[in-house]
């Protein structure tokens, strides 16, 4: 357990404990939490399995949270940058029914585990319960009154494997309480920011807005390039700044989210599941969130984002290292959305390649199985290969040319639509 995880309060289980069927494994992965959406490793698919069964009362909402697939701008958003993820088809689904007892129910229907607390002040627990407590407490703190509810959570994401399970859980909690509870549609971007608070305060991951952003924002056929200095700093609806675009209609540059076309043609993207799992526990992403902060504090700027070219040499190792990645990554991002605007698959592949090369050498986020997957799709002719997510295990992300095999245990990815509700 890292730092900043302690230091969250939900002193969330590490993956080396917790391998039983009531303290899910923590994948490790922030973002990636042990959480019951997701689907064991290795046996994904756990479709058609009724949510609920044995649940009494009517059903009252159903939500679905997408898993995402960032295309590049790794560890660039807690740093004020830029990244380029689409929501996907697999996620995780929510469905509530009424607590006639006042207490809160929660069912993770795939790992036959429970869930009983009070609200609307949730007792702190560790691993895979502080996800629908937190998003309880936050909710209730933002002003939510958030009615009692028994909630059954299945999913289709593999656990651990850089999608961002945890992400499409909080979305689909927080979607299904709010419509249980007889509230409307959300501003989006609180709510991401508050999702992105819960796995901070009460999951103890130091993640950034990327996972909770794309899961809310989704939208078939494209990638969504998020500014996320932009989307912290992006008025409120209705106080847009006079002048502006935003003030014009809903800009989407303006509010930190741009949809970029992702028309791969005969090319195919997939992920291929390294085998490792996360193990937060183990994983440097917090230090790596420390790193960032200790280099802003030696350049006297609030943000990576703030950094000039020449910062790297003025730091010292690693820290140097850190910031080179954070800035040619923000970069990579925008030769990304150039080379999809131009419709340049060699390009986008080449792109992947060296952001894969930086999260390896310059972030260290890589290891010996991540690069013998990412060796093994490109020994099969992939244009491009870069671990996705926080690192440290989890799947890669490969873009095949038309004609090519894919690895036998591929899955295909293609953008999907945001979080939602679903008839009931
Ligand atoms: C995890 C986190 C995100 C982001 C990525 C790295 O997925 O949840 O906030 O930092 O790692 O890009």
């Amino acid at each position: 357990m890292t730092d900043g995880r302690a230091a969250g309060g939900g002193g969330a289980r590490s993956a080396e404990v917790a391998l039983d069927s009531s303290v899910p494994p923590r994948p490790g992965e922030p973002g990636e939490s042990g959480e019951p959406g997701g689907s064991p490793r290795r046996s994904r698919m756990r479709r058609g399995r009724p949510a609920g069964r044995g649940g009494r009362g009517p059903v009252t909402a159903v939500a679905f949270g997408p898993g995402r697939v960032n295309l590049v701008g790794e560890h660039t958003d807690y740093n004020d940058g830029l990244c380029l993820p689409f929501a996907i088809e697999l996620g995780v689904t929510v469905r509530a029914r009424p607590s006639l007892d006042g207490l809160m129910r929660v069912h993770a229907v795939d790992i036959g585990a429970h869930d009983v607390f009070p609200t609307p002040v949730p007792p702190r627990v560790e691993g895979w319960r502080s996800f629908a407590r937190g998003v309880v407490a936050l909710l209730t703190a933002a002003g939510y009154s958030i009615h009692p509810a028994r909630l059954a959570i299945t999913g289709t994401l593999p656990r651990g494997a850089g999608l961002s399970s945890s992400a499409a859980l909080e979305v689909a909690l927080a979607l299904a309480l709010l419509a249980h509870s007889g509230h409307g549609e959300p501003d989006r971007r609180q709510l991401a920011g508050l999702l992105s608070r819960v796995e901070n305060e009460w999951v103890g991951a130091r993640t950034g807005l990327l996972d909770q952003t794309a899961s809310l924002f989704g939208r078939p056929g494209h990638a969504l390039c998020l500014d996320v200095r932009a989307l912290g700093a992006a008025p409120a609806p209705g106080q847009a700044p006079s002048g502006t675009a935003a003030a014009a209609g809903a800009e989407p540059a303006a509010t930190g989210i741009e949809p970029v076309r992702l028309d791969l043609g005969r090319w195919r993207l997939v992920t291929v599941d390294s085998g490792v799992r996360h193990a937060i526990a183990a994983s440097g992403y917090n230090t790596r969130r420390a790193e960032c902060a200790r280099a802003c504090e030696l350049l006297g700027i609030g943000s990576l984002r703030d950094a000039d070219e020449d910062a790297p040499g003025r730091l010292p190792e690693p820290l140097g290292r850190r910031v080179r990645h954070v800035l040619t990554e923000n970069e990579r991002v925008r030769l990304a959305v150039a080379a999809l605007r131009a419709g340049d698959l060699p390009e986008l592949g080449r792109v992947l390649d060296a952001s894969h090369a930086s999260l390896r050498d310059l972030y260290d986020v890589s290891v010996p199985e991540v690069e013998a997957t990412v060796a093994r799709v490109r020994a099969l002719g992939a244009a491009g290969a870069r671990m996705v997510g926080g690192g440290f295990g989890g799947s890669v992300l490969a873009l095949f040319p038309p004609g090519r095999r894919l690895p036998a245990e591929a899955m295909r990815v293609a953008p999907g639509g945001p979080g939602r509700l679903l008839p009931r």
